[in-house]
């Protein structure tokens, strides 16, 4: 798990995993809602991708949640993730 503070404040957080196959998993990432669209988003997912690269998953997975956040979905694909059903995947 990773917190982004600025300023002294907890600003969001990501929430992620390695699953017993292999593969990375984002099990959750917030920005605070008057935190958003400044750019922490991507700091927190570019960093939870490089830190899971590094420790040798064969990939990164996670199940969006649209409700949520409508752009969510072109966010990731942006990021190489690719839609399967439920689910998206990135292979490295
Ligand atoms: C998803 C979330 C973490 C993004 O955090 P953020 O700090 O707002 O994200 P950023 O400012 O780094 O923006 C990320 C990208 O989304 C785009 N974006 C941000 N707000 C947007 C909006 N309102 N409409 C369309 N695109 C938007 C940005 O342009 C950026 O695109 P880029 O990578 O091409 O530059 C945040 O919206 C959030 O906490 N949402 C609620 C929780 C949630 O849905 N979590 C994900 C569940 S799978």
């Amino acid at each position: 798990m990773f917190e982004l503070i600025v300023q002294n404040e907890i600003v969001g957080e990501i929430v992620f995993s390695i699953a017993p196959d292999g593969f990375g998993v984002i099990n959750l990432i917030e920005v605070k809602p008057n935190c958003r669209g400044k750019g922490f988003g991507n700091q927190l997912l570019n960093e939870a991708i490089a830190q899971l690269k590094c420790q040798g998953v064969k990939g990164i997975r996670l199940t969006p949640i649209k409700t949520k956040t409508p752009f969510i979905v072109d966010w990731y694909k942006k990021k190489g993730f690719v839609l399967n059903r439920d689910r998206m995947l990135l292979t490295f």
